[in-house]
């Protein structure tokens, strides 16, 4: 069962942006599976490191919009991501450590602060950006990571 389905409510009205947040969705219900699947810990590892690369990937795009469109409050929108990011790179350091787990509660956690921050966060940075007329767009080729490709068809 999916941790977190895509639908209308999640969407934030840029196209871009609500693509990859339907493929982060599609890695973390990945991730769930794999979890509850009870997967090895190689398993596992892989797939959060696969999420982990794509976060990475989304929040850099989301991040370079806000640049080129001069958003306002891209810091406070760039910390809230490079604490996401910390928190996920030290708890994957756990599990390589041998210290932690991909378990329910870490599941959740990831479920939570993704719902959030897209209801929030990349809603409010949407808003801005439609309301200022033409988005002025990345230039993304080459930057995907390219493991994710064959899985996301
Ligand atoms: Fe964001």
């Amino acid at each position: 069962m999916a941790l977190i389905s895509w639908g209308p409510a999640l969407e934030v009205g840029v196209g871009l942006i609500d693509e990859q947040h339907q493929r982060l969705i599609f890695l973390l219900n990945r991730l769930n599976d794999a979890m509850l699947a009870g997967h090895s810990k190689e398993v596992l590892h892989d797939v959060l490191e696969q999420l982990v690369a794509y976060t990475q990937y989304h929040f850099n795009t989301e991040e370079q919009l806000m640049t080129l469109n001069r958003y306002p409050k891209e810091s406070a929108h760039h910390q809230e991501h490079q604490r996401f990011i910390d928190d996920v790179r030290s708890f994957q350091q756990q599990c390589n450590a041998g210290k932690d787990q991909v378990s329910i509660d870490v599941m959740m956690f990831l479920r939570d602060w993704l719902a959030r921050h897209i209801l929030h966060t990349d809603k409010k940075l949407a808003e801005a950006l439609c309301a200022g007329g033409e988005i002025i767009l990345p230039q993304l080729e080459n930057s995907e990571p390219s493991a994710l490709q064959p899985m996301l068809n």
